[in-house]
């Protein structure tokens, strides 16, 4: 095997075994052949959380988290916020390579003839209480959708599946949408497909009595850009998911709604909405020095700080910290960005986070442009959901190809009881 090899020995037997590197790491497998006796059943790696286990191999997306790099298909995320669209960016995932005009008109209009939802879903969700939250409106409704595409089934035809994936990118945002009216007592607004994708899901969230609703050009293109960063992050909690259901060959549109149930959980994308409260909660910049000793003490945390990955810089929060004044310029300055400048000042001079390595992550600054655009916090991780979806699918696509796809399922370390008889 050259060098391209680990020797292990195993210092209850004496015994060495010589495991082949690929791409610098080992097949967890390999680790079965090392047993004590015939009937052993052989050596696993115990990792909760997969701190460091690699699931799968993926050329989506790339991570460097101590240099703070992050690229889609090699390209860097900053250069695709600043150059492309969502739209592109999506196609970018899903297929590889950055469309030409044509791929991304051709594109672009299969996106928009899928936006419509049927009219049983509308009525699906009229059925939710006013108070429901978004989040579980959506997750909900991505699961209902399924009800209605039975040949989503078919994960093994490449056609079907590419056709899932264009109706989910293409109602995530109606869906998403509908919640918002919902939980505004508002009627629903059909989605307008002359407009962009994130022009048309401002006109499904804030139309009124006008007979054509143009979002302000700036703030759909802000918007663009945060959907741009949250368009994939590798295999994190969500996307891990959606590969795990989906392994289990189950349809798309449950598979992803078992990804966005995931994304709803405050250490996940459901942060942002947490930031907000913590932002408020803290109310003035002289409440900021004893909110983050009692965060030292160990009696909260600081939401937004720190990533599994990333130990610098997340470099989305600081393409978002560029964009707050373009939206700021637009809606007036929303004041808790100066909270939250001022806690990043201090967390970063602090030893208890200079030493932990945590950083802003992207979920930090995220909410205030949100909330300057008109949202309420609980409508943050929905507007995470919605371009998360082409991240999911291109994973999911990926799996689906893989040879070395099997349904995921990892092994435990039993502690309970031996046998034992009901008396
Ligand atoms: N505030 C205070 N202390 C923290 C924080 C925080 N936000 N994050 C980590 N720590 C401490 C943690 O207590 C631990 O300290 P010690 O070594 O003394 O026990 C140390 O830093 C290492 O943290 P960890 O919990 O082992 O790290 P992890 O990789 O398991 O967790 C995380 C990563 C993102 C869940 C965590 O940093 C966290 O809970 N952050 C706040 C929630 C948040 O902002 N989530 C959004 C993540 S980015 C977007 C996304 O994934 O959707």
């Amino acid at each position: 095997m050259g060098n391209e090899s680990l020797t292990i020995t195993d210092n209850r037997t004496g015994k060495s075994y010589e495991l082949p590197l690929k791409h610098g790491n080992i097949r967890a497998m390999d680790l079965r052949q090392i047993k004590t006796t015939e009937k052993d059943f052989g050596v696993m790696s115990y990792d909760p959380a997969f701190l460091n286990t690699a699931a799968c191999e993926s050329r989506i997306t790339f991570i460097d988290g101590d240099l703070g790099i992050l690229r889609y298909r090699g390209y860097p995320i900053e250069q695709l916020a600043a150059k492309c669209s969502y739209l592109e960016t999506a196609y970018l995932l899903l297929y590889g390579e950055l469309p030409d005009e044509k791929k991304l008109s051709d594109f672009t209009a299969r996106v928009a003839r899928h936006t419509f939802i049927h009219e049983n879903m509308k009525k699906f969700m009229e059925g939710f209480r006013y108070d429901a939250h978004p989040m579980s409106m959506l997750v909900s409704s991505i699961a209902a959708l399924s009800s209605f595409y039975p040949d989503a089934r078919e994960v093994h035809n490449p056609e079907v599946r590419e056709l899932m994936a264009i109706r989910l990118i293409a109602k995530i945002p109606t869906i998403a949408a509908y919640a918002f009216r919902h939980t505004n007592g508002l009627p629903f607004v059909y989605p307008d497909n002359e407009l962009s994708y994130t022009a048309n899901f401002m006109n499904m969230l804030w139309k009124m009595a006008e007979p054509k609703f143009l979002a302000n050009p700036v703030l759909a293109h802000a918007l663009d850009i945060l959907f741009i960063l949250h368009a994939d992050h590798e295999q994190n909690c969500s996307t891990s998911t959606m590969r795990v259901v989906g392994s289990s060959q189950a349809d798309p549109f449950l598979s992803m709604a078992a990804a966005a149930s995931a994304l709803s959980g405050p250490l996940h994308g459901g942060a942002n909405e947490e930031v907000l409260r913590m932002i408020d909660e803290i109310g003035s910049i002289e409440h900021i020095p004893a909110f983050i000793e009692s965060v030292k003490k160990g009696e909260r945390k600081l939401m937004g700080f720190g990533h599994r990955v990333y130990k610098n810089y997340d470099p989305r929060a600081q393409v978002i910290k560029e964009t707050a004044d373009s939206v700021f310029a637009v809606t007036g300055r929303n004041p808790k960005v100066d909270i939250a400048r001022e806690i990043e000042k201090i967390a970063l001079s602090d030893e208890y986070f200079v030493k932990r390595r945590l950083y802003p992550n992207v979920d930090f600054y995220s909410g205030i442009i949100y909330e300057a655009m008109g949202f309420r916090p609980e409508m943050f991780t929905v507007l995470f959901a919605i371009p998360r979806t082409s991240g999911w699918l291109a994973h999911w696509e990926e799996q689906s190809k893989d040879a070395d796809t099997k349904i995921s399922r990892p092994r435990q370390v039993y502690l309970g009881s031996g046998e034992r008889n009901v008396k």
